[in-house]
């Protein structure tokens, strides 16, 4: 099985992942957080050393305000809930995943509104998207990172700069580019960064997290709204949830062996080095995007943006995308066909009705992958 469907989840997970997961539950699955007992306060060291390995890769001196999540969707639901108020303005760009778009949507009822601002990897194209778009009850501007359908990598920290011009909150998606492309959150000037831990950071799934920016250290936690209510182990007589990060923003038992897994993928991929795993992954990329583009009746879309981000985005004339999957599938090939949840994206390329399919690398893949998919999309292009 050559598995090419990375940008939905890597696989496999880095051996060290596997055994810390498999640790945590055979030798200290208690309650973090919970009890002063031995094998809580050893499942609460576990959960706040992932906090700090978070903190420490995104450049943040603040554990505290690293949330977690069940993932990307769940962090990206709790920012913008946290933030945004009735009668509120957003500014989403046109790479945005489903993850963004409809929870937006879904605070229509509640009187906020949004714009979609173009996106592009040139500054200046976004900015100037922006203006165009900024209204005096604009709050919030959110920016997919790396799309998860292509290359386009959105500019952050000229988008951080213009919503600290005009006193905007700054949400930056990082689906896709954590683990690959450094970020800093105080040099973006994001007030909240959200990213799911199973894909390039190579944890298990059922944990992402938010991390918050400064202006939330402490009691100012209390700005955010609580997406759910529930228990957090402190300050358990108050019917109100606590003040302060993180405990205002996690209610209920947190996925303590997803968190273990997910710190060690972590420092599994600050071993390596995330600019290493980009470029590994975006030669594989753009190795394909060759290949496929020789390949008469294929169409590769954005092909040079491909090393951008380890994704290359592809159609057949004449065969369905979801049906080109089911045939490289039948090879003992898996990719994604279809819209991949981000509808806003496939707009912006261009892609036709039906999406397109989606091939995406992980430090785990190599160029024997690549010749196998170029051989296999050879064939099925040949029985059309
Ligand atoms: N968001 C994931 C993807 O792009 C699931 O496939």
């Amino acid at each position: 099985m050559i598995y090419l469907d990375n940008a939905a989840t890597t696989f496999p997970k880095p051996l060290v992942v596997t055994d810390a997961v498999s640790e945590c539950l055979s030798d200290y699955c208690g309650n973090p957080g919970r009890a002063g007992h031995a094998l809580s306060v050893r499942a609460a060291e576990a959960v706040y050393s992932c906090r700090e390995a978070i903190a420490a890769l995104f450049g943040s001196d603040c554990p505290e305000n690293v949330v977690f999540s069940g993932n990307a969707t769940g962090a990206l639901n709790l920012a913008l809930h946290g933030m945004l108020r009735g009668g509120d303005h957003v500014l989403i760009s046109g790479i945005e995943h489903n993850a963004v778009l409809r929870p937006v949507h879904a605070m229509l009822g509640e009187g906020v509104t949004y714009s979609v601002y173009p996106a592009s990897p040139d500054p200046d194209e976004v900015i100037r998207g922006l203006e165009k778009r900024l209204r005096p009850d604009t709050r919030l501007v959110v920016a997919c990172h790396a799309s998860n359908i292509c290359g386009i990598v959105l500019p952050l920290a000229e988008i951080g700069a213009f919503c600290e011009k005009h006193r905007l909150r700054f949400v930056a998606d990082v689906s896709q580019s954590a683990g690959k492309i450094p970020i800093n959150i105080g040099e973006i000037g994001a007030d909240a960064i959200c990213a799911p831990g199973h894909k390039g950071l190579y944890g298990p799934p059922g944990v992402g997290f938010v991390l918050f920016g400064d202006k939330y250290r402490g009691e100012n936690g209390k700005k955010l709204r609580p997406l759910l209510s529930g228990g957090s182990g402190s300050r358990s007589k108050e019917a109100e949830m606590p003040p302060f990060l993180p405990e205002r923003l996690e209610a209920g038992t947190l996925p303590l062996p997803a968190i273990a897994g997910l710190e060690a993928g972590i420092r599994a991929v600050a071993a390596i080095g995330p600019e290493r795993l980009a470029e590994y992954e975006g030669e594989l990329a753009a190795k394909s995007a060759d290949g496929l583009g020789d390949i008469p009746g294929v169409r590769v879309w954005l092909p040079g943006l491909v090393r951008e981000n380890g994704i290359v985005l592809f159609t057949a004339d004449g065969i369905p995308p979801e049906e080109v999957a089911r045939r490289l599938d039948g090879r003992g090939i898996c990719v994604r066909a279809g819209y991949h949840c981000a509808p806003l994206a496939h707009k912006t390329v261009g892609t036709p009705e039906g999406g397109a399919v989606r091939a995406s690398f992980s430090m785990y893949n190599t160029e024997n992958d690549v010749t196998a998919l170029l051989e296999a999309m050879k064939e099925i292009v040949s029985e059309r």
